[in-house]
């Protein structure tokens, strides 16, 4: 197919991305950066060396880049670009509580990517995610609709898998939707919840339901607690790439993201989790599905405890 992806930041998550995108086969070049020297450019040949083995053609290319913009060459003329770099969580933090020094660090990458690879779509994966992708947009100064995030095909597939383990099914017999926020105002869709296509609600009790959706809200907090230094990669990674493998094959797929939102469900202005159509230019669409009224209401809160801290990140 060919292309380039770049993936900013060679932690867990940033290198589990970019294995994962070469081992597609669907680009030409997959860029892995980190502003610890030699990290990166260690990672890509060490995933080089696995090419014959897997049965792969992607070429993994490793470049040291600093906050000051230098590497940056690297990555010029990206077609999509994972901004994975700044700090996790580590026990007991919200994703909220690395708002200050993230800031400061999306938004160099983001106008180092923005100066190389000025046609890109970015997908964010940093937390506070919501407040994080809204930053990308204002320092990349691109459309809103190549700048999103990714979320929500994380708690979606959390939600699956602990619905698929309950109930001792396939994962692939369940389907689940988040929307909302990637934290407290995070809104599992019971009504959009199906087992062989049989309604959720049908399976299990209001409690049970709501022990599941409890553990999803808190799903990268319990993945954190367990490992006591860093969080989630695995599937959080899984759900980056696919958006990026969305945008490479412009498929039109829809997936829950966080996108800029304008007029749906009565909501403006405000990058938040929906559902969009995924393809070349980004966002192609957000698609306003089917919501109970109580659903409809906890989207426009998350709504609202998003825009005031989307507000905050303009000055950070
Ligand atoms: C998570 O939920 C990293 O925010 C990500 O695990």
């Amino acid at each position: 197919m060919g292309g380039k992806v770049t993936v900013v930041g060679a932690g867990f998550y940033g290198s589990t991305t970019a294995l994962r995108l070469a081992e597609y086969d669907l680009f030409d070049t997959v860029v892995l950066t980190d502003i610890l020297e030699g990290k990166s450019e260690g990672l890509a040949l060490d995933m080089n060396q696995s090419r014959s083995i897997e049965g792969f053609e992607t070429k993994i290319v490793g470049a040291t880049t600093t906050p000051e913009g230098a590497g940056y060459e690297a990555t010029a003329n990206s077609d999509v670009v994972v901004i994975t770099a700044g700090l996790p969580r580590k026990p007991g933090m919200s994703r909220m509580d690395l708002i200050g020094v993230n800031a400061g660090i999306v938004r160099g990458v983001a106008e180092n990517i923005a100066k190389h690879s000025p046609n890109a779509v970015i997908i964010v994966v940093s937390n506070p995610l919501d407040e994080m992708t809204a930053l990308a947009q204002i320092a990349t100064k691109f459309p809103k609709n190549r700048v999103m995030g990714q979320a929500g095909m994380l708690d979606t597939a959390r939600f699956t898998n602990f619905v698929a383990e309950k109930l001792g099914v396939k994962v692939a017999a369940v389907k689940t939707l988040t929307l909302g926020s990637h934290g407290d105002t995070m809104v599992p869709v019971p009504s959009r919840c199906t087992v062989n296509g049989k309604p959720l609600s049908e399976l299990l009790s209001q409690e049970e339901i709501a022990e599941l959706v409890d553990r999803t809200r808190n799903g990268g907090a319990e993945v954190v607690a367990l490992l006591k230094t860093g969080s989630a990669y695995y599937a959080p990674s899984a759900a980056a790439a696919r958006m990026a493998k969305a945008v490479i094959e412009d498929s039109g797929a829809v997936m829950p993201v966080c996108a800029w939102v304008d007029g749906e469900y009565g909501i403006s202005g405000v990058y938040l989790g929906v559902e969009a159509e995924i393809g070349r230019t980004g966002v192609k669409k957000v698609v306003e599905g089917t919501l109970t009224d109580s659903e409809v209401a906890a989207l426009k809160e998350a709504a609202e405890a998003v825009r005031a801290k989307q507000a905050d990140v303009q000055t950070l």
